[in-house]
Formats: structure tokens, sequence, C-alpha cells
């Protein structure tokens, strides 16, 4: 019923991933690109109706936040998670990364520790540094060949803090956090006074049996110091429409929070953006449910075949999110590995010392496209670093 096996081309569309190669590789025109977070799919059908049946009519001006916007959103925490959001709770952003920079700058002052978990997205960091603010880290720890809470770290973190800023799910680890694991970041959080912004934009992309739990629903009592940011960026891959949700149910935290949006000019929608978010909020759910298996089936893969091929490489376990965490020392590799992949691969990933501490010798990709890509890259990888 749902195709995901289609080749796409993307590069005529000015599209970040497809259409700049030329600016990484001069020389090359044979460079596979797997790094940026969104998928080489299609969007649900419904998405292209509504974007069609609104671009039908010849003026793109100026828009607003229509009922479907908020409604929409609604009822699919309802029905997807058991939440009841009140829908005065909600704060338009066109994305996640400038609703945590207002965050940063609403929540601290000058000078003030900002909390982040490496390795993880990038952008935290340097949204806290950009505004001034002080980066304090609690890196995660492996253990058993899984990334696991340093919850001794973070307490000491969070004690120099005024924020933290968690990632759940975890990009680029791919850790799902349990419900003790995020009730132990909100003990630690009330303890220490924190305001908590919870980055979900990754929220939809669970793998069963794992589940993803909302931060809002740890307790009541969290909610009075939470953020949330979620959208369907990620879930749909329309994240160049730009349309997100900030969750914030303790009032003060939302007046603060929408000064700082109003005050940087960032709080009106385009006019795309709540057309497709509807569309794919109240239709888009079974396109999901198929999503799902064939991403899963895209990671089990790809992990089986490098596991077999490339045994130098390690594929960390993903339990959501299209991105799959691999580490490269095994390989012996010396220097710049981003630069290594794509001279020794012809692979554009990410090198995973963007993510910060604990993030060097990693890189990450992204499975988020047709069986056959996949299969492409992982060609590259065993010519690349095969025994
Ligand atoms: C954890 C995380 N947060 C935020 C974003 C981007 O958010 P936005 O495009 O809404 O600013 C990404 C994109 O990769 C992400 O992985």
């Amino acid at each position: 019923m749902y195709d995901f096996d289609g080749a796409l081309d993307r590069a005529p569309y000015d599209c970040l991933k497809w259409s700049y190669l030329g600016g990484c590789c001069p020389d090359r025109d044979d460079i596979l690109p797997m790094w940026i977070a969104d998928m080489d799919l299609a969007a649900p059908q419904a998405v292209l109706d509504a974007l069609r049946k609104r671009a039908e009519h010849p003026v793109y001006g100026y828009a607003g936040k229509p009922d479907g916007y908020y409604e929409a959103y609604r009822s699919w925490m309802r029905q997807r998670y058991a939440q009841d959001i009140d829908r005065s709770w909600i704060l338009f952003s066109p994305g996640i990364v400038p609703a945590i920079a207002s965050a940063i700058r609403a929540y601290t002052k000058a000078g003030e520790g900002v909390c982040i978990m490496p390795p993880v997205y990038h952008p935290f960091a340097s949204l806290i540094k950009a505004n001034g603010r002080a980066v304090r880290e609690a890196p995660l720890v492996i253990q058993d060949g899984r990334y696991e809470l340093d919850l001794a770290r973070l307490d000491a973190a969070a004690s120099v803090s005024k924020v933290l800023i968690l990632c759940t799910p975890h990009n680029p680890v791919g850790r799902v956090w349990t419900r003790e694991e995020l009730e132990a970041i909100a003990d630690i959080a009330e303890k220490r006074d924190l305001i908590v912004v919870a980055d979900e934009i990754h929220a939809d992309l669970v793998y069963a049996p794992h589940r993803h739990i909302p931060s809002m629903a740890v307790s009541e009592r969290f909610n009075e110091r939470l953020v949330t940011a979620w959208a369907p960026s990620k879930t749909f891959n329309i994240a160049g429409l730009q349309t997100s949700y900030i969750v914030v149910p303790n009032p003060a935290l939302r007046k603060a929070l929408a000064a700082d949006i109003d005050a940087s000019g960032i709080g009106v929608p385009n006019c795309f953006g709540s057309a497709a978010a509807e569309a794919a909020y109240t239709q888009g759910g079974p396109w999901l449910d198929a999503l799902l298996p064939y991403l899963k089936g895209n990671f089990e893969h790809l992990r089986d075949e490098l596991k077999r091929r490339a045994p130098a490489l390690t594929v960390y376990p993903c339990e959501g999110t299209f991105l799959a965490w691999i580490d490269f020392k095994g390989a012996g590799l010396s220097g710049d590995l981003h630069q290594t992949l794509l001279s020794k691969a012809g692979l554009w990933l990410d090198a995973g010392a963007r993510f910060g501490t604990g993030g060097s010798g990693f890189a990450r990709l992204n499975f988020g496209c047709p069986r056959a890509m996949l299969d492409e890259a992982i060609e590259r990888l065993a010519g690349a670093f095969g025994s």
C-alpha cells in the first residue's frame, strides 16, 4: 500500500542534502549524502494533497494559526500518547532550534549554565554559546554496549545550571528514555530547581518494543518546570515546512518564552505549514505505522550487514530516530573522520565529533531512505572498511 522503495531525485529542488554536493567535494560527482536528518522518502499522500490544494490558490500572503493547527496536534497527542494538552499551553515556533534559542534567553541570564548530555544534537551547544551562556555537560556513558545516563554527573552539572536541554529520543545515540530514566531526570531537575526543555522532535519514530514516554507524562509536578518542543517535521518528513509546537503548561514560563519568541520576530507561520501539519496528524497515522517497520528493517539490515562485512565498525542499538550511530575506532583510522569517509567511501555522514564530548571516532548515518540507497552505503562502507 505504501512504497518506500522508490528513488527520488531531490537535487533539482533546492535540497540541503543533495543540491550542494559540489561545495563539499568539487572534484567528485559520486558522493552519497546520508547526513542531515531528513528522509529520502515521500511525505504521506494526504500531505501532498493538502499542499497541492493550498498551492492552487494563487496568493501566498501571511498566514495565521488556524484551529486545525492546534486541534490536529491535540488529537494526535490524545490518541497516540493519551496526553490532554490544553490549547492555551501551545506556542507556535517555526522550528525547534529557534524555540530552544528562545528558551535559553528566556530562562537564563548571560553567563549562566545550561546543561546538556553529549554526544548530542550539536546545535544545543552552539546555541548556548552563541547566546553567551555556559555549556555544562553531563556526558552519557556506555555500559554493555548501550548508552546510559550518568545521574551523578547530571546532578553535578545541574547544580551549576538553570536549564537542562533534554533530547528525547536522543539524537545521535538512538536511546529512547524509559519512564524510570525520565523520572530520575525529573527528580534532579526538582532538586536543583532546573527548567527542562525537552526536544521531542523524534518522538514518533520509535521502534517496538520501545515506547516514547512524553516528558509531560512524567508527573503534573514536573510539568511546572517543563517545556516540550514537538513537531511533525521528522515524523512525516516535512522539516522544510517549519511548523512546530512548543508546549508550556506553566503560565509564567509560557509568558517568558512567548516574550522572547515575539522579540525575535519568528512567530509568524508560513502559509503551507498548518495545512501540512493538519493533514499529517489527522490522516498520516497509517502511513507512519507502515513506515516504522520499514525503518526498523533498514536499521537491522545495516547493523547485520556491517557486522558481517565490516566487523571493525560497531553499530550501536537504535531504539528510535532514523539515525545510526557507528563507532569507527576499531578501523584504526587517523585524522578527520568526515574527510576519510568522503575520500575512502564517497559517503557524507555526520562525523561524531560534531556532537561534542564522547563523539570522536563515531559517525551518524541517516537510514531514512529506500533500501537500495542503504545497500549502496553498505557496499561503500564494506569496500572501504571491510576485512
Ligand atoms: C534533536 C533535534 N532537534 C531539532 C532538530 C531540528 O529542528 P528544527 O528543524 O525544527 O529547528 C533536529 C534535526 O535534526 C534534531 O535532530
